[in-house]
């Protein structure tokens, strides 16, 4: 039985379900989201899996947080979490001073497996989130427009999704979610389908964005070198039952040199941290 409170696909746009109305102004650098001591376990008719055991974190408004940590230690259980697709266990998370119970246009989530309308243009994909909150056609598409060219896609956009790439159709996904100004973007892997390169071009992309809004990122990485290039800050989580190992805070300017004696350092320290993490069960 699925405890899916809306199905995955209408997460990142205004959903029926949304009663999201700020309460309260929070500024750029104060803290906007409180995680506390939250704990999920996957209940099936066989098996129970502890996933998240007790875990607390505080996030700025403005911030780009990465989160690292082993395969299936419990990365993606904490965005959906974030999302409001799956209630935590136990423990709560408060955007602002409200109590988040379920999806809402206040955040936007790129999907670890895309999750798009394949038999949608890649337009009316991007378009999704607009039509749902009302937006006039014009407005819409001039919108769409814009962030088809942000991840390069403008010549692809009365293209089907299903004869696009893996990594094109990523960078679909990740126009989608921006396309609403959601205050909280949720990220699950979103580059981890590109090639190097255009990976590369996309980090760069993500950067320059940010520096025109005070979108807040939670963004969940396996590329130890993509958290230390991006992030204010890194979660490190343990194996799971996940918990927090370590949180590093980053105060370098951007755009950063990878390949500075600082950058590499770092890097490999946390590599090194991740590998005693990762031991087969
Ligand atoms: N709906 C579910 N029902 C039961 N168990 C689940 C469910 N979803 C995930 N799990 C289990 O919870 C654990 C954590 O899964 P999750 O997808 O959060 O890991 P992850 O850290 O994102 O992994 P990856 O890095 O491979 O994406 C895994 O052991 C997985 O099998
Ligand atoms: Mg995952």
């Amino acid at each position: 039985m699925s405890e899916e409170i809306e199905p995955g696909v209408t997460a990142g746009t205004a959903v029926e379900s949304d009663t999201f109305v700020p309460s309260e102004e929070i500024k750029e650098g104060e803290d906007q989201i409180h995680i506390r001591n939250l704990s999920k376990t996957y209940v099936t008719e066989d098996s129970e899996t502890v996933v998240l055991e007790d875990f607390s974190l505080d996030i700025r408004k403005g911030e780009l947080i990465t989160i690292v940590g082993p395969s299936g230690c419990g990365k993606t259980t904490i965005l959906r979490m974030l999302a409001g697709l799956i209630p935590p266990s136990s423990g709560k998370i408060l955007i602002g001073d409200r109590e988040c119970t379920g999806p809402g246009s206040d955040r936007g989530m790129v999907f670890q497996d895309f999750a798009l309308f394949p038999w949608r243009s890649v337009r009316k994909n991007v378009e999704f989130g607009l039509e749902i909150a009302g937006m006039p056609k014009e407005e819409r598409r001039e919108r769409a427009e814009k962030y088809l060219k942000i991840v390069g896609l403008e010549k692809f956009a009365d293209h089907r999704v299903h004869e696009l790439s893996g990594g094109m159709k990523q960078r679909v996904a990740i126009a989608r979610a921006m396309v609403t100004n959601p205050d909280v973007i949720l990220m699950d892997e979103p580059f981890g389908a590109l090639d190097a390169q255009t990976r590369n071009l996309m980090q760069a992309g993500l950067l320059k964005i940010l520096d025109k809004t005070d979108q807040t990122i939670i963004f969940i990485t396996h590329s130890v070198d993509e958290a230390v290039y991006l992030s204010d800050r890194i979660v490190i989580l343990t194996k799971r039952p996940a918990t927090i190992k370590e949180v590093v805070e980053i105060g370098w300017p951007r755009p950063r040199d990878r390949a500075s004696p600082e950058f590499t350092a770092l890097r490999k320290r946390i590599l090194e941290e991740l590998e005693k993490e990762n031991v087969l069960e």
